[in-house]
């Protein structure tokens, strides 16, 4: 899928802006704090609904205006999409697709799908656990609604058992309603194991390849899902008596320690663990694995491509892996953002100044 036309109106540092994008490589140019981000995060919005670098939505709107909004035109195999999203001061956001008003995010997920590469993507391996489940639900949500559903579900029991787990420490006897939340995180909760295993047996695959390519060296990656259930084939009956198992010390400690939203992704090169022992070269070489891995993904599982974005990853590489990641990513729609581009790969060219965007 492509990205033909964005415009932005009072979006971050935009007063308005339209580009018509191309289908191969666009290069977004220009000086730090221009703009060239924001343009990132805008597509980013249309696709995930969700900011990738902040939660507070109305810092989203230009300073000064009521409300902000992007409309984009994506390109499917069989069909024109127009999405038109739209964020007030308050920060409340509203989306509209083919003029169609659209009230849950999972009715947008799906329509445009996207892959971000920045250079916080690129810290995967040495970041909290957090940020690997949020790359796995990422991953998981653009190709299967029903995860998206089954996430939401799941973070929203949770969030009720905790408030409880907090309120009603140890003074009154909360295990009849326990027992009713624990039976839907474990539902919910065992779908969602049930896919990121599948989906980190993929990746394991996809990744490894990339990274053998990548790092030239005999080093093996192996990525596998980490988590505290004990051995077993039912993964709801083992996910339920492990919550259980644990509620003692949630009740002592006011919220719940078991399950998919502890859980993580284990990261090892040649049997050793590179969440903590890789160096910073390896971790760089393993975060692009995975990323290019998630972008295969992503394509076998939907039959087309996502739109790539880069930004400011290219500074972070060597030429050498600069020309590697733009051969791999070719055949992909891809929009990078720097400072210069001095590649030999020909790309349309887009000068970002001072929350302007024009086409040279
Ligand atoms: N809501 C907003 N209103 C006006 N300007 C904003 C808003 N949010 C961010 N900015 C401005 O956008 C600029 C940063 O843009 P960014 O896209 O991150 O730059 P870069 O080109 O370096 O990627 C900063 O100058 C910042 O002040
Ligand atoms: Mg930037």
């Amino acid at each position: 899928m492509r990205i033909t036309s964005l415009e932005l109106k009072d979006f971050r540092n935009y007063k308005t802006a339209h580009i018509e994008l191309s289908d191969g490589l666009n290069v977004l140019y220009g000086e730090n704090a221009s703009g060239k981000t924001n343009m990132l995060e805008s597509i980013y919005l249309c696709s995930i609904f969700k900011s990738p670098r902040t939660t507070r939505d109305k810092e989203l709107v230009r300073m000064g205006a009521d409300s902000a909004t992007v409309r984009l035109e994506v390109q499917r195999k069989f069909k024109k999409h127009t999405i038109l999203l739209n964020i007030d001061a308050q920060g409340h956001k509203k989306v509209a697709v083919n003029n169609i008003p659209v009230n849950r995010a999972g009715q947008l997920i799906g329509i445009l799908g996207v892959v971000f590469f920045s250079p916080d993507e690129m810290k995967l391996v040495k970041e909290s656990p957090a940020e690997r489940r949020r790359f796995l639900d990422v991953g998981l949500c653009q190709q299967q609604k029903s995860y998206f559903i089954a996430l939401q579900r799941y973070n929203k029991t949770l969030k009720q058992k905790n408030n409880l787990l907090k309120e009603y420490r140890r003074s009154e006897n909360i295990d009849d309603m326990l027992d009713i939340w624990d039976a839907g995180l474990a539902k919910e909760g065992a779908y969602i194991i049930k896919k990121r295993l599948e989906y980190i047996s993929v990746l394991n695959e996809a990744a490894g390849k990339f990274h053998t390519a990548i790092s030239g060296d005999k080093e093996k990656l192996f990525l596998s899902y980490e988590n505290s259930l004990e051995g077993g084939d039912d993964i709801e009956e083992r996910l339920l008596k492990a919550i259980k198992n644990s509620r003692e010390k949630d009740k002592e400690l006011g919220f719940c320690t078991v399950g998919p939203h502890r859980d993580d992704i284990k990261i090892e090169l040649n049997g050793k663990d590179s969440r903590k022992f890789a160096s910073q070269g390896q971790q760089r070489t393993i975060a692009l694995a995975m990323k290019l891995g998630e972008v295969v993904i992503f394509k076998n599982e939907i039959g087309e491509t996502p739109v790539l974005l880069l930004d400011d990853v290219l500074s972070e590489l060597d030429e050498s892996r600069q020309e590697l990641l733009l051969k791999l990513t070719s055949g992909f729609q891809t929009v990078i953002t720097c400072t210069e581009y001095d590649l030999k790969t020909p790309a349309a060219m887009y000068k970002i100044n001072d929350g302007s965007a024009k086409k040279d």
